[in-house]
């Protein structure tokens, strides 16, 4: 427990709360941290599928929105994308073009530490540690565990089991007090918050206990064609979502097509699911809040609002999508992106991992 008496340092702006975060958790997570400047982030994403607005709305935006006001790590996890097959091209092409991404769409390199976790050699260290701590029953129970399983019925392996682990590794690592992610992961902070205060209870301090921060339900994108499913980058069927590098042409077509629900009327009804995602995704690209645009809609019918959406989307989309062609073109430059920001990934999280060896036992390098 953190002592008290010390400056705490200051909450995130509202700004951030505006942007749909729950910061419930935030004054907390900030008494854990009483002698850092900046309290820190971590979050990362699969280099796997293909971004879509679903990831900006739900993570990017928030985080570039976090960039300035923590010290922030955002990680490509390629060792998590190995747990299902991967191929090797395709991989590497995924991960300059997430960065790229990351980069057109506002996170600055200088700013937040950006990097792959295959480059930093402590995260798989510590999860071997880890793995010590976890009981076998506790990671059985991991829904995500169960549901991947079963869709991979052919490949169960040891990674997918231990996913969890190299998860909390990537956290605890850091010291991160907040850990932006999903409503899908927060049965894994939650695991990474027990390992933290198990080995803790065990060891003394050594770890942050960190804070989940999950978006506000409107955060949520959902699938194009079933509303009641998370919007996925790795989806099969890629009419299910608008891919951040979609065509204009491409946006138009699946926006048209998108499930919308039985009704004519233009109004924001969570019973209706496909037309209050297509709101939400609206109200997002155009910057205009849900009523000002239901309230544009009276007396008119899906088929003009979805033809105005796919043109917000796309013009939403275009300068992203300009940026996003300069940096692409420039291998060498995110090589030098990633290189930079393993090296600061590595400097910061060495001294953590020390004082577990040293805690454990183990004769020090
Ligand atoms: N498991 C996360 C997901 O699928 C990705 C991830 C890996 C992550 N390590 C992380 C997210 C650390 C937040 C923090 O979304």
């Amino acid at each position: 427990m953190a002592a008290s008496g010390h400056a705490t340092p200051r909450m995130p702006p509202a700004r951030c709360l505006d942007l749909g975060w729950v910061g419930g958790y935030s004054l907390d997570a900030m008494k854990t941290t009483p002698d850092k400047r900046k309290p820190s982030i971590l979050s990362g994403i699969q280099p796997t599928g293909r971004l879509t607005i679903g990831n900006y709305l739900g993570a990017l935006r928030n985080w570039v929105a976090l960039q300035d006001q923590y010290e922030c790590y955002y990680v490509l996890v390629d060792l998590h994308a190995i747990t299902v097959r991967q191929e090797p091209k395709v991989l590497r092409r995924r991960c300059y073009e997430f960065l790229a991404l990351y980069m057109a769409c506002g996170l600055d390199p200088a700013t937040s530490t950006l990097f792959v976790q295959s480059h930093v050699p402590t995260h798989a260290q510590l999860s071997w540690i880890l793995n010590c701590f976890t009981y076998m029953g506790e990671a059985q129970r991991m829904t995500q565990f169960k549901e991947k399983s079963s869709r991979h019925s052919e490949n169960i392996n040891i990674g997918l089991f231990d996913y969890p682990v190299l998860m909390a590794a990537d956290i605890l690592l850091y010291s991160a007090d907040l850990v932006p992610v999903g409503e899908d992961q927060k049965q894994h902070l939650e695991l990474t918050r027990n390992l933290a205060e198990r080995f803790n209870g065990i060891y003394g301090n050594v770890f942050t206990v960190p804070e989940p921060f999950i978006p506000k339900v409107g955060a949520r994108i959902m699938s194009l064609k079933d509303p009641t499913s998370k919007m996925s980058k790795t989806d099969e069927d890629d009419a299910t979502y608008v891919a951040l590098l979609d065509e204009p042409e491409a946006v138009r077509r699946k926006i048209k097509r998108a499930v919308t629900d039985a009704g004519r009327e233009v109004v924001y009804d969570e019973s209706r699911p496909g037309l209050a995602n297509l709101l939400t995704i609206f109200a997002a690209t155009a910057g205009e809040p849900i009523e000002t645009i239901v309230g544009r809609y009276e007396g008119k019918g899906y088929g003009d609002l979805k033809k105005e959406l796919a043109e917000a989307i796309v013009e939403f989309l275009r300068p992203v999508q300009q940026r996003y062609r300069d940096i692409i073109a420039d291998e060498p430059g995110l090589a030098r992106v990633l290189a930079d920001g393993a090296a600061r990934a590595l400097a910061r999280t060495r001294p953590l991992l020390a004082r577990v060896h040293e805690a454990l036992g183990f004769i020090p390098e």
